[in-house]
């Protein structure tokens, strides 16, 4: 299969936005950007174009899709019931990087749920995204467009790398705003939970009035199904190194000076002076000042050791932010749980 790169004009969009939907009603796939990262677009209401998600991204059929739509009207006609907590977080959050778990109606394909009675909404406010959804008069399931278990792409190069020939077109709308993937917040039971952080936190929400519980893991099944499978890790190994920040630059030194393979650093804008003198790239992932910055950089830069044929990685911890909740999530998985605390 061919897969058509374009790269729109905002003022001269129609070619494009047309030639999209017209693929998403063929059963065909568009990935697209949203606020978050790119998406792997497919017709919602189709099981068939539904499939072709799982196969192209490589990715097991238990894990369910979150389904785009561009309003709360067109959320309404996927959902059985909308409880007033989720209504709250509609206003307040949405569109936005928000993703709400509700009962699903009886048109939303078992496909797309994954055989469960829920399923995952959102609205982006990404233009490109709501343009598509709008031109094409569809909701959109779509996961990351990454090859499954690579990290999640926040331009649209990372796409083509993974996916050229196995999908029908690549919109290129630019880089993704937030860069790392919408807080998922289950709204179908009466204890609401996150069950998967992001830039949309727990204290945001709960300054709204949401009363959020803690999610249970360990059920008959795992609450957000994607979660239990490796996320974002790139070829790299990658050890993350927690404590203060010049007794971490130390152990950094040391393990840097005993590795023996291609390696790197990682570590914040603030930080960069403690790791001066090193024979090893030092990548400067974000101002902790400005958390937004590490959380919009993270996949570029995971996607970036293995471009540049770095094997280890060293990196600090960047939890200490507004943000740290939702980036740890994701730095500490790319690492597979290799954390050292000093
Ligand atoms: O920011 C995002 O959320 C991006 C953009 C493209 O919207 N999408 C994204 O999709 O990250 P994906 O497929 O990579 O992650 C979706 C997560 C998975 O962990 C999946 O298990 C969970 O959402 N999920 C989907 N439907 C669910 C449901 N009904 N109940 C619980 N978890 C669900
Ligand atoms: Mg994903």
């Amino acid at each position: 299969m061919r897969t058509e790169f374009i790269k729109p004009d905002i003022n001269n969009c129609n070619y494009a936005m047309e030639k999209a939907a017209e693929i998403l009603r063929n059963e065909g796939l568009v990935a697209f950007p949203t606020e978050t990262v790119y998406g792997l677009g497919a017709n919602a209401l189709s099981p068939a174009a539904v499939k072709k998600i799982f196969l192209a991204k490589g990715r097991p059929s238990d894990n369910p899709l979150i389904i785009h739509v561009a309003d709360i009207n067109m959320l309404k006609e996927l959902t059985a019931e909308i409880p007033p907590q989720a209504e709250l977080a509609l206003k307040h959050f949405c569109p936005g990087p928000l993703t709400l778990v509700l009962k699903k109606s009886k048109s939303v394909p078992y496909e797309v749920t994954a055989g469960l009675e829920t399923v995952a909404l959102r609205i982006p406010k990404n233009p490109w995204a709501q343009l598509l959804i709008k031109t094409a008069g569809l909701p959109i399931a779509a996961p990351s467009a990454n090859s499954s278990g690579k990290p999640s792409p926040t331009r649209a190069s990372h796409v083509l790398y993974d996916l050229d020939g196995k999908i029908d077109m690549i919109l290129d709308g630019g880089a993704c705003e937030e860069g790392i993937e919408s807080t998922i917040v289950d709204f179908s039971t009466d204890k609401p939970c996150i069950l998967r952080p992001g830039t949309v936190t727990a204290e945001m929400l709960k300054s709204v009035g949401i009363r959020l519980f803690e999610s249970k893991p360990g059920g008959h099944a795992p609450k957000a199904p994607g979660m239990k499978y490796t996320h974002y890790k790139p070829k790299a190994q990658i050890t993350v190194i927690k404590g203060e920040p010049s007794a971490v630059s130390e152990k950094i030194r040391l393990l840097v000076s005993q590795s023996t393979k291609p390696t790197g650093i990682l570590c914040s804008e603030q930080n960069q002076h403690l790791y001066q003198n090193i024979n090893v790239p030092v990548i400067v992932a974000g101002d902790t000042d400005k958390p937004h910055t590490i959380a919009s950089n993270l996949y570029k830069l995971l996607r970036r050791f293995d471009k540049e044929g770095i094997e280890t990685v060293f990196s600090e911890s960047f939890h200490d932010n507004p943000l740290g909740i939702a980036i740890m999530n994701r730095l500490n998985k790319a690492a597979g749980g290799s954390i050292i605390e000093i």
